[in-house]
């Protein structure tokens, strides 16, 4: 069922944006994005509010009157780096008469709370992920009645509509089509921290993505936490809004992150191999390459069935390629089921694989699992694993050379002002020398070598 907050409710948050930006302030704000895709997403949100206030973004805390953190909780480290750059306020705050804000998937954790109301107490404003479009209230609040405002919501908020929103590119644009989860794999915070899964109405995203191509995006990436279990109605699935966005003039690539295996259903890949724009390059979460691991993670599928899958959409659709994520050491991982993943990956040849070693969650069902693998043995089995994707990469990236590849021109490179940056149809970085007036462009760049990381090319005409 899709639950959108009512229009009331945002023209009130549109009021306390008004009521803020007519105050006798300073307006200059820091927000620090962790995590995924969409945080960051969130972070455009927030700084799209802010943006509506009056408020200017800076690079810097130390000039900000306003800082937010946009927190993840994914893995353990992503928490600790927080609190240590909230400790690292603690001295400036004063002196710029600083609002900080915590914001993301950490402010959904109870220990969180109860640790930042009694050891923080120099932050003002918790909010979480399903209450995020009540900022502007709440900084009012903070502002006008100096007070601390808490307020993190238990039950899954709805989908919002038609608050501001501040990008980061100009090119890419990152779309969110659906919040939550519902799969509850036995190691992940998520369903927790972002509550059960809820569609946006196809219209509402059709329009967003229409009026991003009217101001020059090229590129959408469609966000999810399982796109492909997407319901925008009762006959409408994630294949029909893949083939909806197709039809959009001016949108060249359209991505989507992430689908999972146990859902790929055969309508979408359908949809992908007839569509003109849906990028070839699908990320398939894999996670590990052992049944029995797989099951122990509540994934839904086997080793067996993910490959079958792999070999089902290699068939439909020509040159497609994939990446994935892998978690290396979950709890009762053997030699062997760890030799499958690598077996999976050799099999496979993922363009890219985003390795994790597997992380403790408080509250998750693999929190209590026995065989918690030694952290020694899980690096270990991480380096091996990261010595086999290397090389893979690299063996793929050799393919390239000498091929000419359509490049979408991302901007300069941020090592060298001359050298100009863009990404093959397959995602592949692309480095070359070129004109500036080329950024945003699509353009022909045959690829002379490869680096691991990226490859370097020349343009033709
Ligand atoms: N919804 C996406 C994943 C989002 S989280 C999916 O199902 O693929 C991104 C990645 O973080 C996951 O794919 C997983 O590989 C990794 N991850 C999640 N929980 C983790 C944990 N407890 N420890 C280590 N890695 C984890
Ligand atoms: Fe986490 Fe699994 Fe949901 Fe992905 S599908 S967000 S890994 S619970
Ligand atoms: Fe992190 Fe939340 Fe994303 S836990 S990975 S920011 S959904």
């Amino acid at each position: 069922m899709i639950k959108t907050v009512s229009s009331e409710e945002i023209e009130n948050q549109y009021e306390y944006m008004k009521k803020i930006k007519e105050l006798d302030i300073q307006r200059k704000y820091y927000i620090n994005t962790m995590g995924c895709k969409l945080n960051e997403n969130d972070s455009e949100k927030i700084s799209g509010m802010l943006s509506q206030i009056g408020y200017e973004e800076t690079n810097s805390p130390e000039d900000a009157n306003l800082v937010v953190f946009n927190t993840c909780c994914i893995r353990e480290n992503a928490e600790e780096k927080v609190f240590g750059k909230l400790g690292e306020l603690k001295n400036i705050k004063e002196k710029n008469n600083m609002i900080i804000c915590f914001a993301g998937c950490m402010s959904q954790e109870k220990h969180v709370i109860e640790k930042i109301k009694k050891s923080y107490p120099y932050v003002d404003v918790i909010f979480g992920t399903h209450n995020l479009y009540k900022f502007p209230e709440m900084l009012h609040e903070k502002i006008v009645k100096t007070k601390r405002v808490f307020d993190v919501w238990d039950i899954d908020g709805e989908i919002f509509e038609g608050l501001p929103i501040k990008r980061v590119g100009d090119k890419s644009a990152c779309v969110t089509i659906m919040n939550g989860c519902n799969n509850f794999c036995s190691y992940c915070i998520v369903p927790y921290t972002r509550g059960r899964e809820r569609s946006r109405k196809p219209e509402d995203i059709i329009n967003e993505i229409k009026e991003l191509a009217n101001n020059g995006y090229k590129e959408v990436m469609l966000l999810g936490q399982n796109v492909n279990s997407y319901k925008g109605g009762e006959n409408y699935n994630f294949a029909n809004l893949l083939r909806d966005i197709d039809k959009i003039e001016g949108i060249d690539i359209v991505r989507f992150m992430s689908p999972h295996p146990k859902d790929f259903k055969d309508d979408v890949i359908e949809a992908i191999a007839e569509s003109k724009s849906v990028s070839k390059v699908i990320h398939l979460p894999l996670q590990s390459g052992s049944t029995a691991v797989l099951k122990a993670m509540n994934r839904g599928y086997s080793k067996e069935q993910y490959l079958e899958l792999v070999d089902k959409i290699r068939n439909k659709v020509p040159n497609v390629t994939f990446t994935t994520d892998i978690i290396v050491g979950f709890p009762g991982e053997t030699e062997e089921d760890f030799e499958d993943t690598l077996d999976i990956v050799r099999k496979v040849c993922f363009e890219q694989v985003f390795m994790f070693i597997y992380s403790v969650r408080k509250g998750t069902r693999a929190e209590k699992m026995e065989g918690h693998i030694p952290e020694e043995i899980k690096s270990r089995r991480f380096n091996r694993l990261k010595e086999l994707a290397d090389r893979i990469t690299e063996e793929e990236n050799y393919k390239y050379i000498d091929t000419i590849q359509k490049v979408l021109v991302e901007g300069e490179s941020k090592t060298n002002k001359d050298v100009l940056t863009g990404r093959t149809s397959s995602n592949k970085v692309v480095n070359f020398v070129g004109d500036k007036n080329l950024i945003g462009k699509e353009i022909n760049v045959k690829i002379v070598s490869q680096h691991i990381w990226y490859l370097k090319g020349e343009i033709i005409d």
